[in-house]
């Protein structure tokens, strides 16, 4: 049976229609409402504003639940792959033998870079910030591939194309980075395996692969690969509902993802807990400070705009912390002060009132230090995991007959008409001042 809300407006009533979803969340369907009424909504940062249904991923914020096409993300973390959970995210179901098999073997035929952008590589300032050379060099990648998607075949091998070659972009910016020798992926080596090699293998000192690590890395990914309507996703989106291409798109989801209040702040925690740990303590001066409203530090890894419990990503990347760095023999005093700020913030009246917990950037820094990834690439570990789900996204909208180009509208607080005043009667004085409301 057809649900409405009723608006009142002046006295009128309005029937809006209420759309159900499969998880029973409820939405009041407002697209004739401007028409019908003259009014618009008004929602910063629209946290109470649906853009669009989607099929692919299901979070419960309250309950601290994640799917993919229905699967628990526990599940996914602890039996799945990357490369499969990637699958899974683009067509919507697990992947047979064959099919898994024949898209490793497409990966595998697509993980190289045409070698003129090596040159593109290697003329960045040696201190340029690798999110910036991934998004610009993402951007490129249209130079050489400008056939545009008319098939599910072409945006198939466009997704294989994007999800081997940024893995190995990224490997080839951190060599080139540090004027070492690229090294090219190997066709006997798994896609996590690939790319670890890529990173660290050297003609001196050849990488010894711990499967400890690959393991590691995979579930890594996969906490990263989808989550919902994100920033860094509705930017995809955005852009691709301009009818922009793919790889546009793309290279606009990693910008948005570079920001410290979304992807950046992996590497913002590593830097906030270094910073205590270089101070020898201060644990509760920092949580002091990020409750303090005249400073604009945030306790970063913490917080997040749906999960009002503890992100179910963080908890199974603390669990991996516990398991690998012992492994591998890795000590990290910061893994002791990210529990012991945990402990203190969770106990913290602030943090409990305002719902803030660890959120899957809290803990991921540390894992990816002991696999000896760079600080500064740690958003790129990120965009690499977030590409199969921006890309998922990207082409559900491009399918979605209801959607359109994004275009939100405003409400105007600025200057009522006034007219042009000649520059010859223009003085300082004359720039009036805006009426304060
Ligand atoms: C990601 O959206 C996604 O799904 C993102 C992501 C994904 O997988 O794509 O999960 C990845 O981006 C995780 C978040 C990473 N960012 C950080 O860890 C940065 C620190 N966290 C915050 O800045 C913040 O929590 C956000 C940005 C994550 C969420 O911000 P919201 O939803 O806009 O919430 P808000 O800024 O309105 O905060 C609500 C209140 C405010 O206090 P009041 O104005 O109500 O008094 O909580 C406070 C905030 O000041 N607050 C914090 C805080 N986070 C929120 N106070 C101190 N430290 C924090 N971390």
């Amino acid at each position: 049976m057809k649900e409405f809300a009723t608006l009142i407006i002046d006295g009128k009533e309005m029937k809006l229609p209420v759309i159900t979803g499969t998880e029973g969340e409820k939405a009041i369907d407002i697209r004739s409402l401007r028409q019908e009424t003259g009014f618009i909504t008004y929602d910063p940062g629209f946290a109470n504003t649906g853009s669009c249904k989607s099929k692919i991923t299901f979070m419960n914020g309250e309950k601290g639940v994640l799917r993919y096409r229905g699967i628990p993300i526990e599940q996914l973390a602890e039996k799945s792959s990357f490369v499969e959970t990637s699958y899974l995210l683009i067509n919507g179901h697990l992947p047979t033998q064959e099919e898994l098999t024949r898209n490793s073997i497409m990966l595998n035929d697509q993980s190289m870079v045409h070698e003129d952008m090596q040159i593109f590589f290697q003329n960045f300032p040696r201190l340029s910030h690798p999110m910036g050379i991934l998004s610009a060099m993402v951007n490129a990648l249209r130079s050489f591939y400008p056939e545009l998607i008319t098939t599910e075949e072409e945006f198939q091998k466009v997704f294989i194309r994007m999800l081997s070659k940024v893995r190995t972009m990224a490997a080839m910016s951190y060599k080139i980075s540090r004027g070492h020798k690229v090294i090219y992926p190997r066709a006997d080596y798994t896609y996590c395996a690939n790319f670890l090699n890529m990173m660290f293998d050297s003609p001196v000192n050849p990488y010894q692969i711990d499967y400890e690590i690959v393991k590691a890395l995979n579930t890594f990914w996969i906490l990263h690969a989808d989550h919902e309507q994100n920033c860094s996703t509705s930017a995809v989106k955005t852009v691709g509902s301009s009818r922009a291409n793919i790889y546009a798109s793309v290279s606009a989801g990693i910008a948005a993802l570079w920001g410290p209040l979304h992807g950046g702040a992996n590497q913002a925690v590593i830097e906030m807990l270094t910073d205590i740990h270089k101070k020898g303590g201060g644990i509760k001066e920092v949580v002091e400070k990020a409750k303090n409203k005249r400073s604009s530090f945030r306790l970063m890894g913490f917080g997040h705009r749906v999960y009002k419990t503890y992100d179910p990503r963080a908890k199974i990347m603390k669990k991996i912390c516990d398991k690998v760095l012992p492994k591998l023999k890795i000590d990290d005093p910061l893994l002791d002060i990210a529990k012991q700020l945990e402990e203190v913030a969770l106990n913290d009246q602030y943090f409990i009132d305002k719902y803030l917990y660890p959120n899957v950037d809290f803990y991921s820094g540390i894992l990816l230090r002991a696999m000896g990834i760079p600080t500064n690439m740690f958003p790129v570990m990120f965009a690499i995991g977030r590409l199969p789900g921006w890309i998922a996204q990207w082409k559900e909208h491009m399918d979605d007959k209801e959607q359109k180009i994004v275009r939100p509208r405003q409400i105007y607080m600025g200057k009522n008409k006034i007219s042009y005043t000649p520059i010859s009667k223009r003085d300082s004085s004359s720039a009036d001042t805006e009426s304060d409301d």
